[in-house]
Formats: structure tokens, C-alpha cells, sequence
């Protein structure tokens, strides 16, 4: 069986980009366009990867992701370079997929596809150096042009910078993605020159110097929007845009209702359940996922939020939590990290919850503040509840029991528990653990001191005659109200 090897280039720079992060590590559907790639490779099946990065780019060998061959390229001198440093992790026998870093789009069967044309093509008489993915651009401005003869073949790519004017003309351009045997890496890549407009080694001179030798290369034509390399920022966008919508297809074809495409953003690898409907200005990031028959936005942002079935979440904000079946989630609700809802729970207006278990059927509904809890089932909270947490200088927790009803206005100060049942005043500020089935009341008893307002400011007539002698100028002509 031979072995299929890809190999990634993201040891450049990417100064086109104005930018302190790496190219590659810039996002296209909340990845890094580097990992994107590595997945369109682990999707096509190869057997193993190698990276392909600058010295001290960690996190660039991190977005890689697991079981990839990192391999350092010191010294940046072009994209021939950066393969050259790729073959000791290489076998002769070995067929290589070698792409770039900053083509996010790649999908796996297209390099199925071009693997497959290139094993047919070794087994022809005289075999194959190279297949690579070309396209056709109505704009090709940057990319490599791809030269033929005569008769159709593929003779060199040239680069921008060395077009003539007729070459430039050319719209079919080198994605950069490339099938070869690892024989062919080791044999051609040591003999680039720097002999260009960029004096880079460039690997696209292979192509002519494969020509030269007398072997063949194909060329195997791929949808322009999939090999949209990203150099600029405005690339950037053009690939986040059909990234989006072809996650957004695919989820409608799944049987998800996507109310306004043009404003709801779905990251890489976030699932939707059928009959779920996405209301516009919706935002589902990495880490989401949401089961079926939800409601889902307006206005919702979701990052790392795992939602479960019948969901509803609208104007609101849940991070790195769990959202049960049949719970109601909004308006103006934030549920913040690691959270999790039980079944038909439900947090309402103007609540935050953060680090805390809710049970089912509890309802968090109006302006509370809930840190660091573990509420019981069924748990009434009422508004402007605040679960005082932290004390300056340490969180702590607090326990409500299955059924406690916690009235507005309470502060519960943690630590501190409140037992199963209980039912604590509204306005008290619980400090001391409160008993199953207990009332607690914390709050200074009502004084009402007769007769004080005429004691202070006289009869009700003296008032008026005060307030009508002040206001008699401005007033005059004043409408009733
Ligand atoms: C390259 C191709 C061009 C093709 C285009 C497709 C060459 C010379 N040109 O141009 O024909 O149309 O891609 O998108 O190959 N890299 C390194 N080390 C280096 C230089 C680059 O690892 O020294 C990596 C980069 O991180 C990047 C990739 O190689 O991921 C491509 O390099 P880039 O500079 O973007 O090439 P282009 O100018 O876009
Ligand atoms: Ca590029």
C-alpha cells in the first residue's frame, strides 16, 4: 500500500496582511485557516501530515492540530523553500499532497480527487511528475499563471511578478495544491534557483523544470471559490463570506430554517437539529451545537453553548454552557460560562448566570444575579435576587434547595444554604443557612411614624399655597395634565 503524505507551507509570514498574528492563524469561519486545511487533508484520508512552520510559531505547529510532524523552516526564502524543508520527514514512495497554509476553502474531495487522477496517472506509460489543482479566475491578479502549449499541456507556472503582459492576460491560475511523489520533492527541489522577479525559491519552478526533464504534469480544474488563497484582509472577508454560506446551505438542506442568511454567522463544526429556525442577527461560534425544533434569535449569540431540543434563545448570550431541553433563554438574558440549565428552565429578562446548576423547571426570570450556584427543581427566583458570591477577595458558593421560593430583593451572602422548600422574604439579606420548609425574614421590621409629613411640611393646603406662590410665572398657561 502506498502511503499518502500532506504536506502544509504556513511557515510565511504574511506581510500582506499588516498584521502580529501569523497569516495562517487568522480565522475563516472562527478556525484558523491553517487547522481548516489540515481537516480538508484528514478528510481526504491521508495517512500523515507534516507542518510546515517558522521557528518559534507554536501556536501556528498547535493549530496543526494532533499527530501532525512539525518541521521548522529557519529562514523564509519562498515557498520551494519551505517544501525543501518538508522532504527528510518524506519517503521516496511516499504521494504527497502539498498545499498552502492560507487556502481555507479546500474541501476533501477535491484532493480525493486530484490523489485519485494522480495514482491513475503513475500507472500510464511514462507515468507523472506532478498533478496539481488549477482555476479559472475572471480575476487573477496575484496568483501564478498557468502556461500551456500548443497542444493544451501544461508547460510552467508564472508568477505574477514575471508575467508579460499576454501572460497576465491568462485567467487559469495554480491554486497551490499539488499531488507528487516524494522522489520528485527530493529530486527538483534542491535544484530551485532564485532566478525570478520575487529572487525566491519558488516552488512552481518545478513544474517547468519537470517539463524539462521530460515528464509529465496535469492539471486538474477545481471551483474558483475553493482555492481562494488569503493574502489581505479583504480576501479575508470574500473567504469568510463563502464560507458562511455554504455552512448555511448545508444547514438548510439539513432542515434548518435560516430565517436571513445575510446576518447569521455559523462557525466551523457547529451542528443545528432539523426544524430548528434561526432568526436574524444570529451568531452560532465555535463550540456550538443545537438540537431540534429550537428558536434560536433573534439577536442570539452562542459560543460554546451546547443547546438541547425546543430551545428558546432570543436577544441573549450563552457561553460555554449547557442549555437543557425546553428551557427559555432571553430577552436580555447572559448565561455565562459553565453553566447548565436543566430541562425547562428558565432565565429571563436582565438575568446573569455564571458557574451554577439550575434545575428543571426553575425559573431565574427577572434583573438577578446568579454566581457560583447550585440551584434545586422547581427553585422561584424572584426579581432582583443577587447571589453575592464574592467577598473581595474569594467566590464561594450557594445551595438552593428543590422548591425554594427566594423573594425579590434577596441577597443571598455565600457561603450559605437554602433548604428544600424554604421560602426567604422579600428584601433579606441571607447570610445564615435557612432550614428545609423554613421562613426566614432578615430585614429590619417596618416603622410607620403617624403624622410625621404634616409635622414636617405643614397641611396639605399650606403646600399647595407654598408651590403655587413659586411656581406661578412658569406655570402660567401650562396644560392640565
Ligand atoms: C502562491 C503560488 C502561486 C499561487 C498561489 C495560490 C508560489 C511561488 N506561488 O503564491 O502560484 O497562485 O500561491 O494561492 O508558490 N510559505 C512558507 N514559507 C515561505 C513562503 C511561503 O511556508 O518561505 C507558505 C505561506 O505561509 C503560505 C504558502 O506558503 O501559506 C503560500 O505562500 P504565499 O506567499 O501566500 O504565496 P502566494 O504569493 O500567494
Ligand atoms: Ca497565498
Amino acid at each position: 500500500m502506498v502511503t499518502i503524505c500532506g504536506v502544509v507551507l504556513a511557515a510565511g509570514q504574511g506581510k500582506r496582511m499588516h498584521s502580529d498574528l501569523p497569516k495562517v492563524l487568522h480565522c475563516v469561519g472562527g478556525r484558523p485557516m491553517v487547522s481548516l486545511v489540515c481537516d480538508a487533508l484528514r478528510g481526504a484520508g491521508v495517512d500523515r501530515i507534516v507542518g510546515v512552520v517558522s521557528p518559534g510559531a507554536q501556536d501556528v505547529a498547535q493549530a496543526l492540530g494532533d499527530g501532525v510532524t512539525v518541521v521548522y523552516q529557519d529562514n523564509p526564502q519562498g515557498t520551494g523553500d519551505a517544501a525543501r524543508c518538508a522532504v527528510p520527514e518524506v519517503a521516496a514512495d511516499d504521494i504527497v499532497v502539498l498545499v498552502y497554509g492560507d487556502t481555507p476553502l479546500l474541501q476533501p474531495e477535491t484532493l480525493r480527487g486530484l490523489i485519485g487522477e494522480h495514482l491513475r496517472e503513475m500507472r500510464q506509460p511514462g507515468g507523472i511528475g506532478l498533478s496539481m489543482v488549477t482555476a479559472t479566475l475572471s480575476d487573477p491578479t496575484g496568483y501564478g499563471r498557468i502556461i500551456r502549449d500548443d497542444g493544451g499541456q501544461v508547460v510552467a507556472i508564472v508568477e505574477q511578478g514575471d508575467c508579460t503582459p499576454e501572460q497576465a492576460q491568462i485567467t487559469e491560475i495554480n491554486s497551490g495544491i499539488y499531488c507528487l511523489s516524494g522522489r520528485v520533492m527530493a529530486d527538483c527541489l534542491p535544484r530551485l534557483r532564485r532566478t525570478n522577479a520575487q529572487a525566491e525559491l519558488q516552488l512552481t519552478d518545478i513544474v517547468g523544470m519537470l517539463i524539462e526533464d521530460g515528464q509529465r504534469v496535469a492539471a486538474i480544474p477545481a471551483a474558483a471559490e475553493e482555492v481562494l488563497g488569503i493574502n489581505s484582509r479583504d480576501r479575508l472577508a470574500e473567504a469568510n463570506a463563502v464560507f458562511r454560506r455554504r455552512r448555511l446551505d448545508q444547514l438548510m438542506q439539513g432542515g434548518v430554517t435560516v430565517v436571513d442568511p445575510a446576518t447569521t454567522f455559523v462557525d466551523a463544526g457547529v451542528e443545528v437539529g432539523q426544524d430548528t429556525v434561526i432568526w436574524p442577527g444570529s451568531y452560532l461560534l465555535a463550540g456550538t451545537a443545537v438540537g431540534r425544533g429550537c428558536i434560536i434569535g433573534p439577536g442570539a449569540h452562542l459560543a460554546g453553548a451546547r443547546i438541547g431540543e425546543r430551545v428558546r434563545v432570543w436577544y441573549s448570550t450563552v457561553e460555554d454552557s449547557e442549555v437543557g431541553d425546553d428551557c427559555t433563554v432571553g430577552p436580555y438574558a447572559h448565561v455565562r460560562p459553565d453553566t447548565v440549565l436543566g430541562r425547562g428552565a428558565k432565565v429571563g429578562n436582565f438575568a446573569e448566570i455564571k458557574n451554577s446548576r439550575v434545575g428543571e423547571g426553575t425559573k431565574v426570570s427577572h434583573h438577578s444575579y446568579v454566581g457560583d450556584a447550585d440551584l434545586g427543581a422547581d427553585v422561584n427566583i424572584g426579581a432582583g435576587v443577587v447571589f453575592v458570591n464574592y467577598d473581595g477577595r474569594r467566590k464561594h458558593r450557594t445551595q438552593v434547595g428543590d422548591r425554594a421560593f427566594i423573594g425579590c430583593n434577596v441577597n443571598l451572602v455565600a457561603p450559605v444554604a437554602v433548604g428544600r422548600r424554604a421560602y426567604i422574604a422579600c428584601g433579606s439579606s441571607i447570610t445564615a443557612d435557612v432550614p428545609p420548609g423554613a421562613l426566614a425574614i432578615a430585614r429590619a421590621r417596618q416603622t410607620s411614624i403617624e403624622g410625621w409629613v404634616e409635622r414636617r411640611f405643614g397641611t396639605e393646603e399650606d403646600q399647595d399655597a407654598r408651590n403655587h406662590h413659586h411656581g406661578a410665572e412658569d406655570k402660567q398657561g401650562a396644560p392640565h395634565k
